[in-house]
């Protein structure tokens, strides 16, 4: 399929982040129309606009949407991606999910790589900062009987973003959602589906209330195995050993926690994915084993882990609220490789330079 392309007459020349994570979009954005007998067609980068949507709008009514989080890393001139055909892949997993077309993730990568590059002057400079990438996919018939939609759009947006917490590389305060849940096994929870995320922020809401910067999910069935927080899967370091919860159909499959893993593995450590409970985590600290806990993510990176708080206000210390070495670590190594400071090439092939 052909890409057309129109640019802005004057573009942006330069962009500082705003502190306020995802406030602020790229000149441009990617668009691509998809018809049931037709397929995707009329694929675009153009100026950033408003979408004109009918109010009947599919999308509108039963949240028919899907989306991704990548970034782009800009290194001495150069800007890189980190695993880009991995989020297309996963976008086409969550679009089977919920009976939308699926792309073709070769031709989605090469637009993504042209839209970068005519927003080059947006993907910030400054150290720890990147162009967060939001594809998603909406449903767009207008039509208000409950049915699979005809029609959809494939949309890219970009926004310079620093870190995703206020307070930078701060351990991070997470508060245990005790009475909802997040996802169930046979549900949505291993696509990024948008509902997913609605469905979560009223944890976020309970979280804020706690003083603390995103909720912990449990499982859907006993309440008692962790599955992910807010917008990151999570780790724990328990007598030397590293947990994260397995996934088990309800947990993302977060590309960052895939990353991350294969890391660990490389240097030789042992990651157990397997499901894992509060009372464990709980326990451990009891017994003093508890040494770290840290989030992945493509928009919060590498979160540490400072203090667990549960709904009695009962609180868990970690590391002394210290951002623990095995966290420090492996920030350090993911964020080496995804800014080209570390050479990628002889190890993980996980980079695409545009
Ligand atoms: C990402 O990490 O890119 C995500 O999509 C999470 C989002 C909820 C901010």
């Amino acid at each position: 399929m052909e890409l057309k392309i129109t640019r802005l007459d004057n573009s942006t020349q330069h962009v500082e982040a705003p502190d306020h994570f995802g406030t602020v979009m790229g000149d441009h954005m990617f668009v691509m129309h998809y018809k049931d007998g037709i397929g995707w067609h009329d694929a675009e980068i153009k100026p950033y606009e408003n979408l004109s949507l009918s109010p009947a709008a599919q999308i509108l009514h039963y949240g028919q949407a899907i989306f991704e989080g990548m970034k782009a890393y800009e290194n001495n001139g150069e800007i890189q991606l980190f695993r880009p055909n991995e989020n297309f892949e996963r976008l086409n997993r969550s679009a089977k999910r919920i009976a939308m077309p699926t792309v073709d993730v070769d031709f989605m990568v090469d637009a993504l790589k042209q839209l970068v590059d005519i927003d080059r002057a947006f993907v910030p400079t400054e150290e720890g900062q990147a162009l967060y990438i939001r594809p998603f996919m909406i449903a767009t018939e207008p039509q208000v009987g409950l049915d699979v939609s005809h029609e959809y759009q494939m949309i890219i947006i970009t926004s310079p973003v620093k870190s995703y917490f206020r307070g930078g590389l701060k351990p991070i305060d997470i508060y245990v959602e005790q009475q909802y849940v997040r996802a169930v096994r046979g549900g949505t929870g291993f696509a990024k589906v948008a509902g997913n995320y609605a469905g979560s922020l009223i944890g976020q809401q309970k979280a804020a209330d706690k003083g603390c910067s995103q909720a912990m999910w449990l499982d859907g069935v006993e309440r008692k195995y962790i599955e992910e927080v807010g917008s990151m899967n999570i780790f724990f370091k328990i007598d030397g050993k590293i947990i994260t919860p397995k996934l088990n159909g309800s947990v993302l499959p977060g590309i960052t926690r895939k990353s991350v893993i294969e890391i660990l593995q490389k240097q030789g450590y042992t990651v157990e994915e397997r499901p894992i409970s509060i009372d464990e985590v709980i326990e451990a600290h009891e017994k003093g084993t508890l040494e770290e806990i840290f989030g992945t993510g493509t928009a919060v990176v590498i979160a540490s882990v400072g203090k667990l708080v549960f709904e009695d206000d009962k609180e868990i210390i970690v590391n002394d609220k210290q951002t623990g070495e095995l966290t420090q670590d492996i920030y350090d190594t993911l964020t080496g490789i995804q800014f080209g400071d570390i050479n990628d090439e002889r190890c993980h092939h996980w980079i695409e330079k545009i």
